[in-house]
């Protein structure tokens, strides 16, 4: 199935000069939702990761992190942004262009030695992914690799992520 062809582009979203690579209208499809969920498991399978949990982050990590967790018969666990989780976290701070941010963990969610799968729907810069690398490793978990929809190639990403098996279904 072309994917490409249900993921629309928005110039200048949110700022003047970004082409936004919008998965809103790929959720929309049924054939197209069932086709990328699928297609991703079939991926990390056949790159044999084995895994505790997959790791989604905040928001759009979530929206394909559960379904692949669902599938390959792991646990989901939600990387969120600053003050949203309830109990107690682990924090990781990461430079935005200007600025920096947070992503959090609750600390009884992982442990040293858990297998974990960290997934999203794009990687662009890499920051956000190599913040959450950062944040499982700091606590000991064993980073099997990373499973993205989306990738910027443009951008390489990659280049900051450690050095594990990284599956992207569609790139730009
Ligand atoms: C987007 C996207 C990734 C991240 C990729 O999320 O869903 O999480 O940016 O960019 P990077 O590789 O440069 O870090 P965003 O922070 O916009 O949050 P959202 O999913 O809540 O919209
Ligand atoms: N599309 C969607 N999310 C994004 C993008 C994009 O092009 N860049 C960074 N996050």
């Amino acid at each position: 199935m072309d994917l490409k062809s249900l993921i629309r582009d928005i110039p200048d979203f949110p700022k003047p000069g970004i082409l936004f690579r919008d998965i809103t209208t790929l959720l929309r499809d049924p054939e197209g939702l069932r086709y990328t969920i699928d297609f991703l498991t079939q991926k990390c399978i056949e790159a044999e990761m084995t895994v505790d949990y997959v790791i989604g982050m905040e928001s759009r990590g979530f929206i394909f992190g559960s379904p692949l967790a669902y599938k390959l018969g792991a646990g989901f666990i939600p990387v969120r942004k600053r003050g949203k989780l309830p109990s107690a976290v682990h924090s990781i701070e990461y430079q935005l262009e200007y600025g920096t941010d947070c992503l959090e963990v609750h600390q009884d969610a992982l442990h040293e030695g858990s297998r974990v799968l960290i997934v999203d729907d794009l990687i662009a810069t890499g920051g956000t992914a190599s913040a959450t690398a950062n944040l499982v490793q700091k606590i000991g978990c064993e980073l099997v690799g990373f499973g993205f929809i989306i990738e910027l190639r443009d951008l390489e990403g990659r280049r900051h992520l450690p050095n594990v098996p990284i599956i992207s279904l569609v790139e730009y």
